[in-house]
């Protein structure tokens, strides 16, 4: 058991009170040591990018398969010069998208050790918006290799105590910025040779964003759907069971009426329903045994994106036998949504 630092910041500190807060983090980054730290879009757990051990620190703390590759976070777009070769695609998307929720994949320079690109010839970049992460990245003075701080295996964590649930004990420390922006993972792209890009993991920053720039993006199939048997993913998270609860997951496509039909010709007696707010009342009213999730509005996706994993994980907590919930659209950030719910629910979708 390692002894957990925690550094709490309040997010609205100066930036000046960041720097003083995050100087024993930097140097724990810089010896070696493993520390998460919050992003916008969720948290991360950081190690020295450019050091082979510090990166093999992060897959035996997560229990992650180490032919899963990381993230190296930057503090500027530039940055990438060190460690990847640029194009002008991936200049078009730094102007347009950094510091901020998307990452690049371009082939790797020789200066990123093996286990930090997972064995691949090709190596994911982010710069964060968040100024903790920012600012932890630049201190540290050197790139911060972070897959999301939770155990593998289980829902990417949003909050500090997420966090701390997963990881006590197994690392230096655990930098509490508060609840993430965002709440889902960076949008990720691949880079082809013809400028085109593939869409390998959907995030904030969309399909119809990317393409507003005049870049041809192709949506990776795992995106939407499971791999088929032999198939190999181009992205090696995609392989992996993500996000699950414990519970069984169920996403219903189609109206209140229907789901609270289907739902009721079934004698469940320990479960769960996720739904939109204006539907709480319909569905406590029809299914007086279910305990009823609030996903927030139907139509403020941005919400739904920030609570999903907390959702997911209080969810667990409860050891529900089974959790309904409604089945996202595919536009703008619900394509965001849909990947992730999907995975949560090992693609058990029910067309009402
Ligand atoms: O928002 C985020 O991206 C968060 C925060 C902490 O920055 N990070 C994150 O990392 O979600 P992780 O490791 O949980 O997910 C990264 C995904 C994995 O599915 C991995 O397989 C994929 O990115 N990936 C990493 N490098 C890749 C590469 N060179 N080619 C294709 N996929 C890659
Ligand atoms: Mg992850």
């Amino acid at each position: 058991m390692i002894d957990t630092k925690i550094i709490r910041i309040p997010p609205d500190a100066e930036l000046s009170l960041i720097d003083e807060a995050l100087m024993p983090a930097a140097e724990i980054i810089r010896s070696g040591g493993l520390v998460a730290f919050p992003t916008e879009t969720v948290y991360g757990l950081g190690a020295d990018a450019t050091s082979e051990l510090a990166s093999k620190k992060i897959y035996a703390a997560k229990g992650r398969p180490s032919d899963n590759p990381l993230i190296i976070h930057i503090s500027t777009p530039e940055d990438a010069e060190g460690y990847t070769y640029t194009n002008g695609v991936y200049y078009k998307l730094a102007r347009a998208f950094m510091p901020g929720p998307i990452t690049v994949v371009l082939p790797s320079r020789e200066t990123v050790p093996e286990a930090t690109r997972g064995g691949l010839a090709t190596v994911a970049v982010r710069c964060p918006s968040s100024r903790i992460a920012n600012r932890l990245i630049k201190l540290s003075g050197v790139p911060i290799a972070a897959p999301s701080a939770n155990l593998s295996g289980s829902p990417s964590p949003t909050t500090a105590e997420h966090v701390m649930d997963d990881m006590m004990g197994r690392i230096d420390c655990i930098v509490d910025g508060g609840a993430s922006e965002v709440g889902l993972e960076s949008t990720i792209v691949s880079v082809k040779s013809d400028d085109s890009v593939v869409l390998l993991r959907p995030g904030k920053i969309t399909v119809e964003d990317i393409r507003a720039l005049g870049i041809e993006v192709e949506i990776a199939r795992a995106v939407t759907e499971s791999l088929r048997e032999g198939e190999i993913a181009l992205s090696p998270g995609m392989k992996y069971r993500h996000y699950a609860p414990g519970a069984e997951v169920v996403l219903l496509d189609g109206s209140p009426d229907k789901a609270i039909s289907y739902i009721s010709a079934r004698s469940y007696s320990n479960y769960a329903v996720i739904c939109y707010s204006e539907d709480i009342s319909q569905f406590e009213s029809a299914l007086g045994d279910a305990t009823i999730i609030d996903f927030g509005n139907r139509d403020d996706m941005k919400s739904q994106a920030r609570s999903l994993f907390d959702i997911l994980r209080a969810a667990d907590k409860q050891s529900y036998d089974i959790i309904f919930a409604p089945l996202p659209p595919t536009e703008d950030i619900g394509l965001a949504l849909y990947n992730r719910m999907i995975r949560a629910a090992a693609h058990k979708i029910i067309r009402l």
